[in-house]
């Protein structure tokens, strides 16, 4: 997701604009830039990559005190210099968050009115727009009025005109945009975390208001271009409680973000029951290898239950720090998928490079935009998950394994299977609403807890289980629920927590009868199941919503995060920032 943040006042500008810049890091970019006034003129910088890039190229004391800057997600085209913002055509200079729908329109008009643009982007037609509308108005407000008349889409826009350096203009629709003072001057930003080191007073700018931003002053005027008083607001907190809203913790507020999540990766690659052109053709592969580290290999077990159940195409699952020094049996057909939510994991990356040496195709299903392994794979299906700031990962997992579902959906051929999404979303929410205070009271105060299931289940186990040992720091161990008699069962004591997930009606009575055998031994029983059962084998019992087997584990996570984060939260853990662990392992 872009971000925005421009400054003007009488303390220099670039060593503000770069803060607020760092701060809208979490929403991740590929690129950043920025533009400043300098002896009367515009200079801008960008640079790809980090922030930091951008930095080194900067002289952060230069005698500037009017600058606008930029994160770039991208959207509209790679993540290159050309497309990077600001966007400067003809006097005028943007920055966007946001998309334009009708910019290819729009771009049409403009090319025949003599325009030439630079970048595949959709936001360099703004500044032209902008432009073209002030040759006509003669004046800088009008055009703003007049341009955003047309413009189709989302947008927050800070922007710069050449005939007045001394204002920086702000307007947005559909994306957030504040206004902010200090004692020195005048900020806009994309949220208030950004700009929480320098000030706490802001306003939030209504739809279609237009912000003119002064060294002495701001005003805010509606569409008329009369002038209207808005209300200061003062933020009572520090950057890090902004970011979390009203959750305590990250990976709560993130959990509470699967629903959008859900829906947001949905709609990105699928639309009236059909794939769109998001999801490329995967038609020619007979072989499928699936490879990742720790929730992202999880992922991959779902994979590979439910790809091999839809389609008869064999799937190999691996942690990528076996797989990149086993001997693979791949040839011209198999696929590999590389999951990984930051991209960046570095037994994940070898692996890609692996496969590429040899030759072999690879599909990267990634989180975070532009990041390492989604440029060096073939292709790149990303998930809309958008920023994950908890190391345990929550909404990326469940972000992952729709896309890891859909894609059993595309190997299938089976488009109707894609119905069975329908009423996801409303269970999703209904599951977050539910209070699972009593599974964690049940958990917390042991040192050892199991999880079983068979098949799809256990897939999930792996994850429950690895959710509540990397936060509450309980031992726990995810088990094929067959296996349990062959060893393991030796463990149980008086009331350790066995938690049994059986959501897959052709083995539940299997799941059921291993249950009743830790249930004799005076395990405590915690019976998560999608079926109406009755009996007394277990001591809790935790229904879920019964639906598709392609779509269940997309439910059945979500209690397992919850349960997890109860648990942590009751034995006073660290739980966004676990001991010895770290959300990007860039490590062999
Ligand atoms: C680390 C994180 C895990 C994550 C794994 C893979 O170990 O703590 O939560 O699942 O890396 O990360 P990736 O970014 O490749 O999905």
């Amino acid at each position: 997701m872009c971000g925005i943040v421009g400054y003007i006042g009488t303390d220099k500008a670039l060593p503000k604009v770069l803060s607020g810049l760092k701060f809208l890091e979490y929403r991740g970019y590929d690129s950043a830039g920025i533009a400043f006034v300098k002896n009367k003129s515009l200079n801008i910088l960008k640079e790809v990559g980090r922030i930091e890039n951008l930095d080194k190229k900067i002289n952060a004391q230069e005698e500037t005190y009017v600058s606008i800057g930029h994160t770039r997600w991208a959207t509209h085209g790679k993540p290159n210099v050309i497309n990077s913002h600001p966007h400067k055509n003809g006097k005028f200079t943007v920055v966007h968050n946001g998309i334009i729908e009708n910019y290819v329109l729009i771009k049409e008009k403009l090319i025949k009115e003599g325009y030439s643009f630079l970048s595949e982007t959709d936001t360099e037609v703004i500044p032209a727009l902008l432009d073209y509308n002030y040759s006509i108005s003669k004046d800088i407000m009008v055009s703003i009025r007049d341009t955003i008349k047309e413009l189709e889409g989302s947008y927050a826009l800070g922007i710069i005109c050449d005939d007045d350096l001394k204002h920086i203009y702000a307007v947005r629709n559909g994306s957030p945009l504040i206004i902010a003072r200090d004692e020195k001057g005048y900020f806009l930003s994309s949220d208030v975390p950004a700009i929480l080191n320098f000030t706490n007073k802001y306003i939030l700018l209504d739809e279609s208001e237009i912000a003119k931003l002064s060294f002495d002053e701001y005003k805010i005027y509606d569409t008329n271009l009369d002038e209207i008083r808005k209300e200061e607001k003062i933020f009572d907190g520090t950057p890090d409680s902004a970011m979390k809203g009203n959750y305590e913790h990250y990976m709560l507020k993130e959990i509470h973000e699967e629903g959008k999540v859900f829906k947001d990766t949905l709609n990105y690659y699928v639309d009236n029951y059909k794939f769109k052109n998001t999801m490329p053709n995967f038609k020619k592969y007979n072989k499928i290898h699936i490879i990742g580290c720790g929730s992202a290999y999880y992922v991959g077990n779902i994979g590979k239950y439910l790809i091999e159940e839809y389609t008869n195409i064999p799937v190999l699952v691996e942690v990528a720090s076996e797989y990149r020094y086993k001997k693979n049996f791949y040839d011209k057909d198999t696929l590999v998928i590389v999951i990984s939510q930051s991209g960046e994991t570095a037994d994940s990356l070898a692996a890609l490079r692996k496969a590429k040496e040899d030759k072999i195709d690879t599909l990267a299903i990634v989180n975070v935009v532009g990041s390492s392994i989604s440029r060096e794979a073939d292709y790149t299906l990303y998930v809309k998950a958008g920023p994950e700031i908890a190391v345990a990962t929550t909404k990326a997992f469940l972000a992952q394994t729709v896309l890891i579902s859909l894609l059993a959906v595309k190997f299938s051929n089976n488009l109707n299977l894609l119905k069975e999404y329908d009423n996801l979303e409303k269970h999703i929410c209904n599951l977050l609403n539910n209070n699972y205070e009593k599974y964690a009271e049940a958990i917390y105060k042991h040192e050892d807890t199991f999880f079983i299931g068979r098949l799809i289940d256990y897939a999930l186990c792996l994850e429950g289980s690895l959710k509540l040992k990397e936060t509450s720091y309980i031992n726990s161990v995810a088990f094929q629920a067959g296996e349990l008699k062959h060893g393991t069962i030796s463990l149980i004591k008086d009331g350790t927590p066995v938690i049994g997930i059986c959501t897959d009606e052709n083995i539940i009575n299997k799941t059921i009868s291993n249950l009743k055998e830790v249930k004799a031994r005076n395990a405590y029983v915690i019976f998560i199941t999608n079926e109406d059962i009755d009996e007394d084998f277990y001591d809790l019992k935790l229904v879920l919503p019964k639906v598709h087997k392609l779509v269940m584990p997309i439910l059945s996570i979500i209690p397992l995060q919850l349960i997890a984060y109860e648990v942590a939260k009751k034995r006073g853990c660290d739980i966004d920032k676990p001991q010895n662990l770290a959300k990007s392992v860039t490590v062999e």
